[in-house]
């Protein structure tokens, strides 16, 4: 079927949807170049390349990954992360790009999920619950949210929220990102702020929408494909270069300080999917990094309290394979006021006090091993 991808009520280019795997299986006319999705290069012909334009498209679907998917498709009476991703449109609640039907004129103030309602049923199946309405409705923002950990989208005070649970058995990623909100928001660094929820009797973290209705998150991985990488360049020379290139502000400054950052909470899985930048999806202008956001798969969340220990070597991404390695990228910490980490376990302990999946000895293990990550990094800086 043909579609037209959209960009806010400006068109880029005609498609055809194929409405049984949902890829694309044909570019047809491109009308707006500049605002092809970043990452998607044009072939010699000067066309978008189709295969790129397939992984942008279908890597907005739900991530085959996504904990709980299976049983909320069952739920839900569909077939596949496809089905869902046309039935929004594309639409998200973190860019402005959508696909309109050639035969339905819509408008994007009527549709887009920042000025307008969303159903609820497709979160709550994500997160193993029933729809109470007999109808469900399936047009949501959730069709086309990223990563593995059970989430939905609600509004709250008319505010746009990202729900995120954890992973079992400690539950601990929300309580994570407390973490992570407390120590850049003494660090004076940009981030997502978390609070702390509950579902039953799971935590759960909730965030305000980063990204209003004129902006747009790009994530690094896009950023860092929109050059080819020379073999003499380190995957963070090459991320910087791409940046600097587009001419995105304030790129490198941000991403030392999330270096540091992802040292001392030991954070595992900072792939270049869980950072980016943002732009105003009107003008294209960067507008530069965006804030911190998912911090929650570190602090050994997976470990046995007896595991736990600062001194651990864990996996690093994205730019070496170990913290140590890693933040020897970030350059001087002189920006760093360690004075302002004093009593910040202390600050952390009644979150995971809340937390029945937390026992004392995990809890008392994690408060040493953050202040322990903070002396190891300060050790560091003063060998370096
Ligand atoms: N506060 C937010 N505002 C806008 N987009 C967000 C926000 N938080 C997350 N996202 C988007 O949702 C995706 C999934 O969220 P994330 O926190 O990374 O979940 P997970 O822990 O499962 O990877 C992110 O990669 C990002 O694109
Ligand atoms: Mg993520």
């Amino acid at each position: 079927m043909r579609y037209t991808l959209m960009h806010r009520d400006l068109e880029v280019l005609d498609l055809e949807i194929d409405t049984q795997t949902f890829a694309i299986t044909r570019v047809y006319e491109l009308f707006a170049p500049a605002h092809i999705p970043i990452g998607v290069t044009l072939d010699v012909n000067g066309r978008p390349q189709r295969g790129l334009l397939n992984k942008w498209w279908l890597g907005r679907s739900i991530p085959a990954s996504r904990s709980g998917l299976r049983e909320a498709l069952e739920r839900l009476n569909v077939s596949s992360t496809g089905v869902l991703l046309l039935k929004c449109l594309g639409l998200s609640l973190s860019d402005q790009y959508w696909v309109r039907s050639c035969n339905k004129p819509l408008k994007w103030a009527d549709i887009n999920f920042f000025d307008n309602e969303f159903s609820s049923d497709v979160g709550n199946a994500l997160f193993g619950r029933k729809s109470q309405s007999p109808q469900i409705d399936l047009v949501s923002p959730d069709n086309t949210s990223d990563g593995w950990l059970q989430k939905k989208w609600a509004i709250l005070d008319g505010q746009r929220v990202l729900i995120k649970g954890g992973s079992a058995p400690y539950y601990q990623e929300p309580l994570n990102e407390i973490l992570a909100t407390q120590l850049m928001g003494r660090l004076g660094i940009a981030h997502a702020v978390y609070s702390l929820g509950f579902e039953g009797d799971k935590p759960v973290s909730v965030c305000a929408d980063f990204i209003d209705n004129t902006t747009e998150l790009i994530s690094a991985w896009h950023v860092y494909s929109t050059q080819k990488k020379s073999n003499n360049d380190s995957a963070y020379t090459h991320y910087l270069k791409c940046a600097e290139a587009l001419g995105i502000p304030g790129v490198s400054e941000q991403l030392n300080r999330m270096l540091a950052v992802d040292f001392i909470l030991a954070n595992e899985d900072r792939h270049f999917n869980n950072f980016g930048v943002v732009r105003n999806a009107i003008t294209l202008e960067w507008l530069g990094p965006a804030p911190v956001f998912d911090s929650g798969t570190s602090m050994y969340y997976d470990k046995l309290p007896c595991d736990i220990n600062a001194q651990r070597v864990v996996a690093a991404k994205p730019f070496a394979s170990t913290h140590e390695k890693q933040i020897k990228l970030a350059g001087s910490l002189q920006w760093l006021d360690w004075q302002s980490l004093d009593g910040l376990a202390e600050e952390w302990e009644p979150a995971l006090a809340q937390s029945r999946y937390i026992e004392d000895d995990r809890r008392a293990a994690l408060l040493a091993a953050l202040d322990n990550r903070i002396t190891l990094l300060q050790r560091i800086q003063g060998e370096a």
